[in-house]
């Protein structure tokens, strides 16, 4: 997507006197923080401090910092659970607090609970009902998402036998229930098993494809690495930094990692001896190699000793790698 629109837009047409204005991005948040107050002290604790970020229509936004950095504390501003002690958010160009705003948003809790004596898909018929939607959308709609989300089977059963990956999978259905163009998640991957997550993160690639704006936060950063088309890094209630994920990993190779099925000792210290690492991984070694130009050196070396080589591949950079890097082991901002 274009990120200077003003660049594409026609220029203003004297003749109608109409001019094609920019469209409103789906939410907006303007120098946003909130002061939390110890109920017993009053002691003032700022949880989001001066978080400034646009979402582009369409797009995944990844929300990501570890425990504490703020991010529901954000989410819950941008949906009206909250309001912001200073700064300015909108939705569409609405305030959150206005119904309006909230008519085409789903939203996933960080720790969805639901009342437990309904039926999957009589708490769906409840949702349905207070999105407005007619009985028979809503029915057909909540179908069609039970059986994509493999809790057919379940639509009967009482929540309260719900384990907690069934329940993040019904609060996933609930929140697509209206057809939202912005869906908020909080932690939609906890609880989830890899299978889980997997199809969890199909299923919003394919919302993200019909144009649905989507942002989730995350404090397991691989988990979310593969999906977001961008990230904002938030740390101690501020953002340390947004970027297209590849743009934030550094793209280059850190090393090749070359598993071999045997090694000889002598080749192990040949190896060592050269600089690079070696390591017995299973029944499997790895050889590390940090030069893209040393490594047919050691691919030659290795099938001359006939061993037999299993995969040679580049490791780059992953978001926890660079959470580390950027922040600092101990969390802190790395200055
Ligand atoms: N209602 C609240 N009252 C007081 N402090 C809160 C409240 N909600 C969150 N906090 C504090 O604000 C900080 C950020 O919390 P939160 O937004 O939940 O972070 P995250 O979702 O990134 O883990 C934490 O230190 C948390 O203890
Ligand atoms: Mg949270």
């Amino acid at each position: 997507m274009p990120r200077d629109r003003k660049a594409h837009l026609p220029a203003p047409s004297l003749t109608s006197g109409l001019r094609e204005v920019e469209p409103l991005p789906p939410v907006r948040l303007e120098n946003v923080s909130k002061v939390y107050r110890d109920p017993m002290t009053l002691r003032p604790f700022t949880a989001v401090d001066g978080v400034s970020l646009t979402l582009e229509r369409g797009e995944i936004l990844g929300l990501l910092g570890p425990n504490g950095a703020g991010k529901t504390s954000t989410i819950k501003m941008i949906l009206g659970l909250t309001r912001p002690t200073r700064g300015v958010i909108r939705i569409e160009g609405r305030d959150p607090w206005d119904s309006d705003a909230r008519k085409r948003l789903g939203y996933l809790p960080e720790n969805p609970c639901f009342y437990d004596h309904l039926g999957a898909a009589e708490y769906l018929d409840l949702v349905g009902a207070l999105f407005g939607l007619s009985r028979v959308a809503s029915r057909r709609r909540s179908e069609a998402l039970l059986a994509r989300l493999g809790l057919a089977a379940h639509a009967r059963k009482p929540l309260r036998k719900f384990s907690k990956g069934m329940t993040q999978r019904l609060g996933i259905c609930q929140a697509l229930l209206n057809e939202p163009s912005l869906l908020v998640l909080d932690e939609p991957m906890s609880g989830l098993d890899p299978i889980g997550r997997a199809e969890a993160k199909q299923l919003l690639r394919e919302e993200r494809d019909k144009g649905t704006t989507i942002l989730l936060s995350s404090h397991v950063l691989s988990e979310t690495e593969s999906l977001c088309d961008r990230v904002a890094i938030l740390h101690r209630g501020r953002v340390h930094e947004v970027g297209g994920v590849s743009e934030l990993l550094s793209s280059g190779v850190l090393e090749w990692e070359i598993a071999v099925d045997s090694l000889s000792d002598e080749r192990a210290a040949i190896l060592r001896s050269r600089g690079h690492s070696v390591q017995s991984v299973g029944r499997r070694w790895v050889v590390r190699v940090e030069r893209e130009s040393e490594v047919q050196e050691v691919l030659r070396d290795l099938v001359q000793e006939r061993a037999t080589i299993r995969s040679v591949e580049p490791r780059r950079e992953s978001l926890e790698d660079y959470f580390v890097r950027a922040l600092g082991a101990d969390g802190r901002p790395a200055s």
